[in-house]
């Protein structure tokens, strides 16, 4: 299958909220929250980098790229770039689409000249792109915290040394919980569910 991505166009930022509701629903939380974010970080002076991968008919999948900083203990903040949401339509996941979304996204952040990159996923994936536990550079959550979905990647030799500190994210991913509900009222009508795997179950 011949994959292109490319930035993203105005006319394709619904259909991208679509498809990453589709991939989110249900996953971290009932219901999900990754299609507002895509839609806050697109009209965010912190957006960075806005993808889609597609084929010649279809939209299959999509990742935004947001500045953040790594503010240390003496209140001294580096920037560095946040990738997320990433997503693919879910009947074409496993088949290296989200892999060259990655990919793309990495080589464009350190051509922009990003010495490292952060983000939350799943370790089994992430470490095929070279992306470490967060600890690694003494990198914690806002709250001070660790933990194995919470790694960085340098974009280049060194290029995340001396940055140490809590990582905090763009606004784009604030989520105010009444907009949210509004937000998600103009999609499908889709059931949440608990399921095993989610935040706190
Ligand atoms: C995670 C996601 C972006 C991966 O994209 P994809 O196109 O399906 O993945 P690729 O085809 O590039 O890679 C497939 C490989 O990744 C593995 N993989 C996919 N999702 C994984 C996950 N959540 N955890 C661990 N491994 C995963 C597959 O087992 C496969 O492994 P293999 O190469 O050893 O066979 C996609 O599955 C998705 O949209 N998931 C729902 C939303 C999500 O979880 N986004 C990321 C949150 S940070």
């Amino acid at each position: 299958m011949k994959i292109n991505i490319r930035s993203s166009r105005a006319d394709d930022y619904r259909p991208c909220e679509e498809l990453v509701r589709d991939a989110f629903w249900d996953l971290y939380r009932p219901g999900c929250v990754e299609h507002l974010i895509l839609h806050q970080a697109r009209t965010s002076p912190d957006l960075v980098l806005d993808v889609i991968a597609e084929t010649e008919t279809d939209l299959l999948g999509a990742l935004v790229a947001t500045r953040a900083e790594v503010v240390d203990s003496a209140e001294v903040a580096r920037e560095v770039l946040y990738l997320g949401p990433l997503a693919v339509r879910p009947d074409h996941q496993g088949r290296g689409i989200g892999s060259q979304l990655m990919s793309h996204a990495l080589a464009k952040a350190t051509e922009l000249g990003f010495g490292g990159a952060f983000l939350y996923g799943d370790p089994g994936y992430y470490a095929r792109f070279g992306f470490l536990n967060a600890a690694t550079w003494a990198v914690t959550t806002p709250d001070g915290l660790n933990f194995d979905a919470f790694m960085g990647v340098e974009l280049r030799p060194d290029g995340l040394t001396g940055v140490t500190g809590r990582l905090l994210e763009s606004s784009a991913f604030e989520v105010d919980p009444s907009r949210l509900i509004e937000f998600d009222d103009g999609f499908t009508p889709r059931e949440k569910h608990i399921l095993p795997g989610q935040f706190g179950q």
